[in-house]
C-alpha cells in the first residue's frame, strides 16, 4: 500500500490533537460486538474495526487520544496501536476534508487515464496531492489499486467509488460534491456492472430452455 501522507503521517502531531476521546454509546456497543468475535485474551484482533469506528466518529481522522483509548480497551501497548494506525493507509492521522478523494493511479487506472483524473482534481481544487483545500471541503490523495480495475479509472470519495472517469466528468463530480449533491456512485458512463464499454460481447442471447423451464437470464 502506498503512504498517502506526504510525510508518512508524522506531521499529525503538528495538528491540534483533542485531549480525550471516547466512543459514543452506540459505537461502544459496536466495539463490544467486534471484540466478542474473538476468544478471551485475543481481543487485540479487533483493533482494525475499532480504529475504523474511532476514525468515523472523529471526522474521518484518527487522533492520538483515540488510538490510546482503543489501545486501553484492547489491553494493547500504545506502540502496538501506533504501529497498526501508521501502517494502514486507510487511517488518516491528521484532519482531512469533508470529501476525501482517493485517486487510484496504479497501472490499470493509469492506462485508462488516471493522470487526467488527478490533473482535473488539482486544477479544479487548486491543491496538490496530499493537500486539503483551505475551506476544508476536499482532501486529495493518491492510492494504490482500489480493487475496481475493470471500471478504471477510479476515484474513491469517502466510502463510494466513482468509475470510468475522465477529466470533464471528474470536474463535474467535484462541482456536484462542492454543492453538497453527490451524484449516484458507480460508473459515470452508465455501463452496467463491468461489461465492455461498447456493450455486451457475451451472453447476448438466452440459452435454450431445459426441462420445460424458461432460462430468462436477463
Ligand atoms: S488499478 Fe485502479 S482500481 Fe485497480
Amino acid at each position: 500500500m502506498s503512504d498517502h501522507s506526504s510525510d508518512g503521517g508524522r506531521s499529525a502531531l503538528l495538528f491540534e490533537q483533542p485531549a480525550s476521546f471516547e466512543f459514543t454509546a452506540e459505537n461502544l456497543e459496536r466495539a463490544k460486538y467486534h471484540i466478542a468475535k474473538y476468544p478471551p485474551g485475543r481481543q487485540a484482533s479487533a483493533v482494525l474495526p475499532l480504529l475504523d469506528l474511532a476514525q468515523r466518529q472523529h471526522d474521518n481522522w484518527l487522533p492520538k487520544a483515540a488510538m490510546d483509548y482503543v489501545g486501553e480497551m484492547l489491553e494493547m501497548a500504545p506502540i502496538r496501536i501506533y504501529e497498526v494506525a501508521t501502517f494502514y493507509t486507510m487511517f488518516n492521522l491528521r484532519p482531512v476534508g469533508q470529501w476525501f478523494l482517493q485517486a487510484c493511479t496504479t497501472t490499470p487506472c493509469w492506462l485508462r487515464g488516471s493522470d487526467e483524473v488527478v490533473a482535473a482534481c488539482k486544477r479544479k481544487l487548486g491543491i496538490g496531492v496530499g493537500d486539503t483545500t483551505a475551506d476544508r471541503q476536499f482532501t486529495l490523495v493518491e492510492v494504490e489499486c482500489l480493487g475496481a480495475c475493470v471500471n478504471a479509472p477510479i476515484l474513491q470519495v469517502n466510502d463510494d467509488f466513482y468509475e470510468d472517469l475522465d477529466g470533464p466528468s471528474t470536474e463535474a463530480l467535484l462541482d456536484a460534491l462542492a454543492a453538497g449533491k453527490p451524484p449516484p456512485f458507480g460508473s459515470v458512463t452508465g455501463r452496467q456492472g463491468s461489461m465492455p464499454a461498447t456493450g455486451k460481447t457475451t451472453l447476448t442471447e438466452f440459452p435454450p430452455a431445459q426441462n420445460g423451464k424458461s432460462n430468462d437470464a436477463r
